[in-house]
């Protein structure tokens, strides 16, 4: 059974809501699946490759003091812990949150793709989130089971 790891980060508990809801459609679809989740925090670099299947979760924010940035904590392991990792193609999903109010709209996103790129791993999916995510659930159903089709292993 192949295992989903997903990374995220959070200060409001808006990518956290996605993350859960997001395991609830894929458990609900895939009732068999395997799914780890830890908060950037707690994560070192080593742990980056424990999963067949890597989601890194990250709102957008004003880190380091520019808008369109990562997440802190995403960043200090992004950016620093992990800042060596070699993801060895390991397939990858990533989400962005952010909010249209701000002029770099959910730009995580980019960082996150490029995290992935940079360090040898296969972007298969991207899912974003503008503004609150409550009440935009059935977009996270829908990619539940976008994701599930590229990863048929998941829900084997
Ligand atoms: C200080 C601050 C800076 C932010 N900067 C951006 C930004 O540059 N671009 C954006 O799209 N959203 C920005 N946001 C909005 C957050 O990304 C959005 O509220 C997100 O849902 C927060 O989720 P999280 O707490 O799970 O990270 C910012 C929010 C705050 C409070």
């Amino acid at each position: 059974m192949a295992v989903l790891h997903i990374v995220y980060s959070t200060s409001t508990g808006h990518t956290e809501y996605v993350v859960d809801a997001l395991i609830a459609a894929l458990r609900a679809a895939a009732p068999a699946l395997t799914v780890e989740q830890q908060r950037a925090e707690t994560v070192q670099a080593a742990d980056i490759l424990r999963g067949d299947v890597l989601l890194l979760a990250s709102g957008t924010w004003n880190t380091g003091g520019s808008e369109g940035q990562l997440h802190p904590h995403m960043y200090a392991l992004l950016k620093d812990r992990a800042k060596d990792c070699d993801l060895q193609q390991k397939p990858c999903a990533v989400i962005a949150l952010g909010d249209d109010r701000y002029f770099y709209t959910a730009r995580a996103m980019e960082h996150l793709m490029q995290f992935v790129t940079q360090h040898n791993g296969q972007v298969a999916e991207s899912f974003v989130i503008v503004n609150e995510p409550y009440g935009q659930e059935e977009k996270v159903n829908k990619w539940a089971a976008k994701l599930l089709t590229k990863f048929p292993a998941l829900a084997a």
